[in-house]
């Protein structure tokens, strides 16, 4: 077997949409993925990051293309696929009537283990999760991060080699989120692939060593995260902390067309394309407007880049036909 866990063919997924129109969420995608990566899919809402998902774990028949995980194609083989893969979709469900412990040892017995070491593994991811002190309250009575992160552990009681999470660490917070991924990392550093969809970029930046960002269906970029940032050569985010917000400040960036633009308190953010002697000419321009703290000039970040190849954040509608 070759050291890929998916490959990924000329990919196509169609929607029945309004009116016979069609909406085509994957739009021919091609690309493999080595074993033991963390694979980051990134787009804004509507890119087709789901859809992609589901077909490449069985729940949605690709429209044409091919699609293969460890080697077994998921159209001709489904049942192989699915012995091979642990999937949490971004609506997946928990047993809301089963307590925490029940749910991951019902999951456990569903996946071959059995007796002491179905509860012992439970124990242990309990303790991971954080999950100890909610083992035995019901899960329909949990809150939406807690829910979630009941969905997560389960990944973790079985042993397929690849693993898929859709906007995993939804409703997490930081803490938890941070020790979700620590998990992952050591998943994959144990030679386990996951594939993974997020909206935050920063949990991509950290996490994964192969991105792909979608839009519209298709490739918009693919590297690794010193790959992508290549990309944004050029692109320049600047931060200016003022005493208070000077009153002309909204005019003063706009005129500057930045390629996005942020501002919270006294502090100003932009990310604008420039030349190096011109980022210095910018700064200076802002930092008269008013009594300047703080200035910080720094290369852009992934959600520049992201930013740059698909718009707004957010910006191409889910629900557009096309
Ligand atoms: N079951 C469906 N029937 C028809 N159209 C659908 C269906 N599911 C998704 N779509 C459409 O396909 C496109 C891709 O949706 P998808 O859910 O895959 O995007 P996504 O990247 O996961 O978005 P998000 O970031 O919001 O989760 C969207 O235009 C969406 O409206
Ligand atoms: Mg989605």
């Amino acid at each position: 077997m070759n050291d890929f866990a998916l490959d990924v063919q000329d990919l196509v997924k169609i929607y029945p949409g309004r009116g016979g129109r069609t909406i085509r969420a994957v739009d021919g995608m091609s690309f493999k993925v080595r074993r033991g990566s963390i694979f980051g899919l990134l787009g804004p809402n509507g890119a087709g990051k789901t859809t992609l998902l589901k077909t490449l774990t069985t729940l949605l028949e690709p429209t044409s293309g091919t699609a293969r995980i460890e080697g077994f194609d998921v159209v001709r083989h489904p049942l192989e696929v699915r012995r091979r893969i642990a999937l949490v979709l971004q609506e997946t469900a928990v047993e809301l009537f089963l307590s925490v412990r029940d749910n991951l040892l019902t999951y456990a017995r569903f996946r071959g283990l059995r007796g002491t070491r179905a509860s012992q593994r439970v124990d242990e991811l309990l303790g991971r999760f954080h999950l100890e002190s909610d083992a035995g309250r019901k899960a329909q009575d949990l809150s939406g991060g807690t829910r979630r992160r009941v969905q997560v552990a389960k990944v973790f009681l079985a042993d397929t080699p690849v693993v898929f999470l859709d906007e995993f660490s939804t409703g997490m917070d930081p803490h938890l989120k941070r020790a979700v991924m620590e998990a992952l990392a050591a998943e994959a550093a144990g030679g386990r692939t996951i594939v993974l969809t997020t909206q935050v970029l920063g949990e991509a930046e950290e996490l994964c060593d192969d991105i792909l960002i979608m839009n519209r269906g298709r490739e918009a970029a693919r590297g690794d995260l010193h790959t992508l940032k290549l990309l944004s050569a050029g692109l320049y985010e600047i931060a200016v902390t003022f005493d208070r917000l000077p009153a002309t400040i909204e005019e003063d960036i706009a005129r500057l067309s930045p390629l996005r633009a942020r501002m919270n308190q006294n502090t100003v953010e932009l990310a604008v394309k420039a030349e190096e002697a011109q980022v210095l000419e910018i700064v200076t321009a802002l930092a008269k407007r008013g009594r300047a703290l703080h200035v910080e000039v720094s290369g852009a970040s992934l959600e520049d880049v992201f930013v740059q190849l698909t718009g707004e954040p957010g910006a191409a509608s889910g629900e557009e036909e096309r």
